[in-house]
């Protein structure tokens, strides 16, 4: 049994994310794992796992010290998208808001047009180069959206180039069908009929697909009503399709609220949640999903994470990477805001790309988490401790990274860390 099993050994810290809180490290450990399941066999301080494991029949790699983590999911994104936006960005360094763009037909309008133009290469390629640059940063799932389509042929174009990328590319792709991100041009003066076309043709076209998991509507202020998005969530769930919901990112419009309400897995943005919002999110269960970068790259205040996580709940954080009001992919810059910014711990930072992002794509028990069993998607840093992903500013500190147990991943090589840590 032992030939088929490889190891990870000398290593500093095994932050596990285990349990409800915390990260629960383990120092001087031992990561056992089998490259044909690509699962993880065993884990622990190397001393104690010698009792049951003969090393020298393992194929062990030696990391120096080095610290492992769970491979980082992120739950929000809009990663494949044709064309790029960056006018309007600039428009907004000038003072223009992004709902006055929206409104003058520009934003998620213009890539709408973009991405019906786009052929299905041209989006697959786009999309391969992003989930590499994700897969370098030691992200090993992302969620991705579709939603600029805003008509059955693009939207389903969206998903397959989705669905093919998540087959050839290591890192896993969860999609989401937005059909409901805006109301269409075509729309505009009739918006009942696009919703009863999303309704009655649309999701259950996607909901036919196994490979989606989750219904999404952009529920805030010119876009979609709560008594809209509640009708739409509530036919995707019909269909078998979870929910997640964008809410109270412009506006607040009790959105959180309704996110309790329909048993959604994930409420996203919630820069403008209310109290009886993240009460009602307490109670029901909902993830809550913050993208700093969003509100960074909008120049709007921040979510109230640090009230989110006082009041119990297990808070995620994604990029939302996106051409308009996001393009950004950068974790580095993430779990800077969200120590900096959103004031979270460097512990709840860790848990919310980990743990609680699995939670929010319902994927806890295979990934988010080092235990027997789970998935073997890890990453090893390039760094003395695992904080330097937070302390070192702007930098990735990842050095390798392994997907179902397979080395997918590994910088040119390592810095001179290993000198450090030996003189210390
Ligand atoms: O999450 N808020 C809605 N959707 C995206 C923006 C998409 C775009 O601007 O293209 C978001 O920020
Ligand atoms: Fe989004």
């Amino acid at each position: 049994m032992e030939e088929k099993l490889s190891a990870l050994v000398n290593i500093g810290e095994l932050v596990t994310c285990q349990g409800e809180e915390g990260l629960k490290i383990i120092g001087d450990a031992a990561l056992i794992f089998n490259q044909e399941t690509g699962r993880i066999t065993a884990l622990g301080e190397k001393r104690a796992l010698r009792k049951e494991y003969n090393f020298s029949r393992i194929k062990c790699d030696d990391l120096g010290g080095r610290p492992v983590l769970p491979g980082f999911i992120d739950p929000h994104t809009h990663f494949v998208f044709g064309g790029y936006r960056a006018e309007e960005y600039f428009w907004r360094l000038g003072g223009m808001s992004y709902l006055e763009i929206m409104e003058r037909g520009g934003g998620i309008s213009n890539t709408v047009q973009a991405t019906r133009e786009s052929s299905f290469e041209e989006l697959y390629r786009r999309g391969w180069q992003r989930l590499n640059s994700f897969l370098s940063q030691g992200v090993t799932t992302v969620e991705g959206k579709s939603g600029y389509g805003m008509e059955l042929e693009t939207e389903l174009k969206q998903l397959d180039v989705m669905k093919k990328l998540d087959r050839e590319h290591p890192v896993d792709v969860v999609q989401t069908f937005l059909g409901a991100h805006i109301i269409p041009e075509e729309y505009r003066n009739n918006r009942e009929k696009y919703i009863d076309l999303l309704i009655e043709e649309m999701l259950p076209a996607a909901a036919d697909r196994d490979e989606v998991k989750f219904c999404d509507v952009f529920c805030d202020k010119g876009v979609y009503t709560i008594e809209e998005t509640e009708k739409i969530l509530l036919e995707a769930q019909k269909l078998g399709l979870k929910s997640k919901i964008h809410v109270d990112e412009i506006e607040y419009v009790g959105g959180a609220e309704l996110a309790a309400k329909v048993g959604a897995v994930s409420a996203e943005h919630l820069l403008k949640v209310s109290e009886q919002g993240i009460s009602d999110m307490k109670k029901a269960g909902v993830i809550p999903v913050i993208l700093p970068i969003t509100a960074f790259s909008l120049g709007e205040n921040y979510a109230p994470a640090r009230k989110m996580a006082d009041s119990g709940l297990p808070v995620a954080l994604a990029t939302d990477l996106n051409p308009g009001s996001c393009y950004s992919e950068s974790f580095p810059l993430l779990l800077a805001l969200a120590t900096l910014k959103l004031n979270l711990t460097p512990e709840e930072a860790i848990r919310a790309v980990t743990i609680n992002a699995a939670r929010a794509i319902d994927s806890e028990e295979e990934i988010g988490s080092l235990k027997p069993g789970k998935r073997a998607d890890f990453i090893v840093l390039d760094a003395p401790d695992y904080r330097h992903l937070i302390y070192h500013i702007g930098i990735n500190s990842v050095w390798k990274v392994y997907k179902a147990g397979k080395k997918v991943w590994q910088r040119e090589k390592g810095g001179d860390f290993e000198k450090c840590h030996l003189k210390s």
